[in-house]
Parts: structure tokens; sequence; C-alpha cells
């Protein structure tokens, strides 16, 4: 099957999809012949994503949707089933990144940390999951982090929020897999989105491509590796992984978690 065409007939569900990550998954999908339902927790942003998609209009559902409230989740769940089709591919993007030091970190940013990068994740693969077995096919792909496999300073709050997801979807994975369902995560390094030049603002940095070549080339004081590939990702590169995974072309994958981050966190 033409790559062009490999998701025709085919309905998603993409979180976080208003801008960055998301947003190229999003275009992919619809690129690729699916109907998407976009949702994120940011109205307008979703607005955004569609009307800079006027090719497809048929093929782009955008619906507001805050990942980490179960009951909206599993709400919108049903109405996309009874209205628009079964889904076949849900997708979790949405996540946050609140950077501190352990000793300063306070209990809400942790709290809303877990409540979108972990709770969000259960809330959606487990709204899926339950209509996905009944029929016996799906595939849910979860965007986690690199943060996830690796320590990293002033990040204690997000990466163990990202290990935590990687490792509910791989157990989700492992209860679905006999019903047909593959449960994968995607894991990123730095990409080019408006988390990453938040994080780049953070550490005082205005000059985009001197922050950028920071990143590529490490900074052992911080105990960062740098980029062997020496570039900065970008959203589409995370898209492509996503899509692969969530696609027939890896029937036979499921548990796995597939790296994108240049080689960045060194994994043999
Ligand atoms: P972004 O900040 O550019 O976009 C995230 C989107 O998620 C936003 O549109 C936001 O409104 C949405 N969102 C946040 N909380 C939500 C909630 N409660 N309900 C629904 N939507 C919500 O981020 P980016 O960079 O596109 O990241 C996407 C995913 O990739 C995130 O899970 C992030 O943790 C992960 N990631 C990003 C990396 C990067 O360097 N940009 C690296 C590794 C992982």
């Amino acid at each position: 099957m033409s790559p062009d065409t490999e998701f025709r007939g085919r309905l998603a569900l993409v979180t976080g999809a208003a801008r960055g990550i998301g947003a190229a998954v999003t275009r992919a999908l619809v690129a690729r012949g699916a109907h998407v339902v976009a949702t994120d927790r940011d109205a307008q942003g979703l607005d955004r994503l569609a009307a800079d998609r006027p090719d497809h209009p048929d093929r782009l559902t955008v619906r507001p949707l805050d990942v980490t409230d179960p009951e909206a989740v599993e709400a919108l769940v049903a109405d996309v089933e009874r209205t628009v089709g079964p889904l076949d591919v849900a997708v979790n993007v949405a996540g946050i990144l609140r950077s501190s030091p352990v000793t300063a970190l306070r209990d809400e940013d942790w709290a809303a940390t877990f409540a979108v990068n972990t709770n969000g994740v259960l809330h959606v693969s487990r709204a899926a999951a339950r209509r996905m077995v009944e029929r016996g096919t799906g595939s849910i792909v979860t965007v986690a982090s690199n943060a996830a496999g690796i320590p990293r300073t002033g990040m204690a709050a997000y990466a163990a929020s990202k290990a935590a997801a990687v490792m509910f979807t791989k157990c989700l994975g492992l209860e679905v897999a006999a019903r047909g369902v593959r449960c994968n995560t995607v894991s990123p390094g730095s990409t080019d989105t408006d988390m990453q030049r938040a994080l780049w603002a953070e550490a005082g940095s205005t000059d985009r491509d001197a922050a950028a070549r920071r990143v590529i080339e490490g900074d052992l004081a911080a105990h960062r590796t740098g980029i062997p590939l020496g570039r900065i990702a970008a959203p589409d590169d995370v898209a492509e992984a996503v899509l692969f995974l969530a696609s027939d072309r890896a029937r036979h994958i499921t548990l796995h978690d597939l790296y994108v981050d240049g080689g960045a966190t060194l994994r043999a």
C-alpha cells in the first residue's frame, strides 16, 4: 500500500494536537488518508490548526478536550464513536513540562505534571482500549520522552511522569495483545516546538541558534551528552515514528519504546 493512502478509512484520535508534535502527527495522518479527531485543551489553537489545513476539511474534526478530566475523555470518546465512527488509532501527545530542582519543587507542579503526562495517558488509553478490544483491532501510541530513560537535572517530575507513562503503556499493551490491540511509545529528544523554546528561554537564551547549538554540543557539567546526529528534531521526525507504530507496517510490534533523539541518550 502506498504511504499516501495507508491510513485511508481509518479514524484516529490525537491529543495535544493544537501545536508542535501533536499538530505534526495530525497533519501527517490526514495527509495519509486518515480521518483525525484532533483534540487539545487549547480551543483557539485547534481552530488555527483547522484553518491551516483547508485541503481535507472532511478528514479533520477538532474537539476541545482536557485529558486530565476522565469524565470528559470518556464522554468525548463515546461521542466520537457514536457520531464519527470506531477508533482505529489513539495517539497521546498532550504533555507539559515544569522544570525545577527537586529541593524547590512545588507540590502543585508535581501534581499538574502527572495529571497531564501520566493520568491523561491513562484516561485516553483506557477509553480507547475498552472499545478496541471489543473489535479485536487497534493501535495506541504514547509520546513520552527520552527523559524517561536517562536522569536529567531540573526535570525529576517530568521524567518520572514520562517513565510512568511508558510503563503504563507497556502494561496495557500486555493486557490487550491477545485481543489484537498494539500499544507502543515514542520517546523524543529535544524537538523544535514551543515547549522546547520555553525551556531555552527559561535558561536565559533569546538566540534560538545559540540555544540549539548548546543542546547539540551537550554540557558535561550538567551531565548532558549532546546529540550525536548534530541536529534538533523537527516535529515531523517524531510524527514519522508515531505513524510507523500506528500503521500496519508495525503489525508485529507492541510494547516497544522507540527513541527519536538523534542518539542523545546513547542507547545501545
Ligand atoms: P507543546 O507544548 O508545543 O504542545 C503541547 C500541547 O499539549 C499544547 O497544544 C497544549 O495545549 C496541549 N496540552 C497540554 N496540557 C493539556 C491537557 N491537559 N489536555 C489537552 N491538551 C493539553 O509540546 P510539544 O513539544 O509539541 O510536545 C508534545 C509531546 O512531546 C509532549 O508530551 C512532550 O512532553 C513530548 N516531548 C517533547 C519534547 C520536545 O523537545 N519538544 C521532547 C520529548 C518529549
